[in-house]
C-alpha cells in the first residue's frame, strides 16, 4: 500500500474553521496600523543567504542551525526568510525607500526555521512585522510599544506583560561584554555545555538561558543597564516615562537579550504564561545599525513582529469571537420551482447587502436533510421557500441558534428584516 503524504514536520494547514478568526485578527492588525499611519510591503519569501548571515548575525541559533537553506538551479545560496525585518531593510534600500525619509511599514506572511516543533513552535509560522525607519529618537520606540498594546486592546487580549530593556548601542556593549566575560569565566564551572560555547562566541546570549542550573549564575551577573551612556540612559528613560504616561505597564528585565545581532537600545517582548514554553506573542526592538550594515546609508530604524500562531492561540484559549465568519442565512429550497426562485432570490439579497454571507441548497434533499445542512454550517438564520412561499411572493425565516418561531416575510421585505436582525455589519465584514 503506498504511504499516505503527509504535511511537512512542524508546517500546519490552517482550516476553515480556523480562517475567520486569522482574518479577523489580519483585519484587525491592519486597521490599528492604518491608523498609526503605517503602510504596507509585500517582500518575497526567499532571499540570498547572505542577507540572513550579515543581519541576523553568523552566531545565533537562527543562522547556525535553523535555517532553510538550499542551492537554486543556478547555484546560488537561498534561504527561505526566518523573520522579515533582513528582507524589509533590504527591499528599503534596493528602493531608496530610506534615503532623507521616514518610513512606516508593516508586512506580513510565513517565516521559516528549523527548530524542534511543539506547542506554540512551530517550523512554518506566520508574523506580523512593523517597523518604522528613519526615525532616531525614543518617541517612535513608544509608538510603536503603543500599537501592539492596542491590537491587544481591539482584540480582547488581556494579561500580557510588557518586558523591557535596553541593550545600548555596539560600544556600550563591548565594554559590557568585557566585563560578562571576565564574570562568566569566573564561574565557567556551573555553564552548560551551551552557555560554556556562547561563552566565547556570543557571552550576551548566555544570559539567554533556559537552563535552571544556570540561573544563579545569571541573577549574579552584572547588568548592562550599568554600562549605559547618559546618552543611552535618557533614551531608555524617555521609553519608559512615555509608556507610563500613556497607562501601558511595563517591567524592566535586565536579562532580556533577544535572538538576533541587530538590536541596539530598547528591545521588548510581550509574554504569556498561558501558552507553556512558547509565552513570547510579540517581541523587538530598535536596531540603528543596520541599514547601514546591509549596505545603505546610515538610517535609524526600530520595529517589532508579532507571532500569529500564539496570538490565535491566545484568542481561541479566550473564546473570542466563536461563529466568526460562520453563513448568517442558509437557504432551504423544497422543489424544482422553489430552488429556481430561491437561486434569484439569492442573488437579490446579495445585491442588496454586499455583507451578507448566504449559502444556498445545493443538492436538493428534503426538509430535514437541509435543516440539517443549515444547522452543521452554523448558519443563524434558515430562509425557507416552498411552492406555496413562492406563490405567495414570500419566504419563512427561521432562527437556528435562539428559540423562536418561522416567520412568513415578504421577499421584498427581506434585506430589512435581514438587516435588523443581524444588525450592520463590523468594518471587518465579520
Ligand atoms: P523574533 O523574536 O525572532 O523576532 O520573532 C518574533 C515573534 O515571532 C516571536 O516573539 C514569536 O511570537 C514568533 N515566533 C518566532 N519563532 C517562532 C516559531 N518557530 N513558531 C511560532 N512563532 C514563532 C523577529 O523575528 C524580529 N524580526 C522582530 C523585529 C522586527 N525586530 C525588529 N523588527
Amino acid at each position: 500500500m503506498t504511504k499516505n503524504l503527509q504535511a511537512v514536520r512542524g508546517m500546519r494547514d490552517i482550516l476553515p474553521e480556523q480562517t475567520p478568526l486569522w482574518q479577523w485578527l489580519e483585519a484587525r492588525a491592519r486597521a490599528v496600523l492604518a491608523g498609526y499611519g503605517y503602510r504596507e510591503v509585500r517582500l518575497p519569501l526567499l532571499e540570498m543567504t547572505e542577507l540572513f548571515e550579515r543581519s541576523i548575525g553568523e552566531v545565533t541559533d537562527i543562522v547556525e542551525k535553523e535555517m532553510y537553506t538550499f542551492a537554486d538551479r543556478n547555484g546560488d545560496s537561498l534561504t527561505l526568510r526566518p523573520e522579515g525585518t533582513a528582507g524589509c531593510v533590504r527591499a528599503g534600500i534596493e528602493h531608496g525607500l530610506f534615503y532623507n525619509q521616514v518610513q512606516r511599514l508593516w508586512y506580513q506572511g510565513p517565516m521559516f526555521r528549523h527548530e524542534r516543533p511543539q506547542k506554540g513552535r512551530y517550523r512554518q509560522f506566520h508574523q506580523i512585522g512593523v517597523e518604522a525607519f528613519g526615525l532616531a529618537g525614543p518617541d517612535v520606540d513608544s509608538e510603536l510599544i503603543l500599537i501592539s498594546a492596542r491590537l491587544w486592546r481591539s482584540l480582547g487580549i488581556e494579561g500580557l506583560e510588557l518586558q523591557l530593556n535596553s541593550l545600548g548601542t555596539p560600544a556600550e556593549r563591548a565594554r559590557y561584554r568585557e566585563v560578562l566575560v571576565d564574570y562568566l569565566r569566573a564561574h565557567e564551572g556551573r555553564l552548560d555545555e551551551d552557555g560554556r560555547r556562547r561563552l566565547g562566541t556570543n557571552p550576551l546570549r548566555v544570559l539567554d538561558t533556559k537552563n535552571p542550573d544556570m540561573a544563579d549564575v545569571v541573577a549574579g551577573a552584572p547588568s548592562l543597564l550599568d554600562f549605559l551612556t547618559e546618552e543611552s540612559r535618557g533614551h531608555f528613560t524617555a521609553v519608559c516615562d512615555a509608556l507610563a504616561a500613556a497607562g501601558v505597564a511595563f517591567t524592566i528585565n535586565p536579562r532580556l537579550v533577544r535572538g538576533l545581532d541587530y538590536y541596539s537600545r530598547t528591545v521588548f517582548e510581550w509574554v504569556t504564561t498561558r501558552l507553556g514554553a512558547q509565552g513570547t506573542v510579540c517581541a523587538g526592538g530598535r536596531y540603528d545599525g543596520l541599514v547601514e550594515q546591509l549596505g545603505g546609508r546610515p538610517a535609524p530604524a526600530a520595529g517589532f513582529a508579532i507571532g500569529l500562531e500564539r496570538l490565535v492561540a491566545l484568542l481561541e484559549e479566550a473564546g473570542v469571537a466563536p461563529g466568526l465568519g460562520d453563513p448568517h442565512v442558509y437557504l432551504v429550497a423544497l422543489g424544482a420551482e422553489a430552488e429556481r426562485a430561491g437561486l434569484l432570490l439569492a442573488e437579490r439579497l446579495r445585491d442588496a447587502l454586499p455583507w451578507l454571507r448566504l449559502v444556498v441548497n445545493c443538492g436538493g434533499g428534503g426538509m430535514k436533510a437541509q435543516f440539517k445542512r443549515a444547522d452543521r454550517a452554523g448558519a443563524r438564520y434558515a430562509l425557507v421557500l416552498g411552492e406555496g412561499e413562492v406563490a405567495r411572493g414570500a419566504a419563512g425565516l427561521k432562527p437556528l441558534r435562539e428559540t423562536g418561531e418561522q416567520e412568513d416575510v415578504a421577499t421584498g421585505e427581506l434585506a430589512a428584516v435581514l438587516t435588523a436582525r443581524l444588525g450592520p455589519p463590523r468594518p471587518e465584514g465579520f
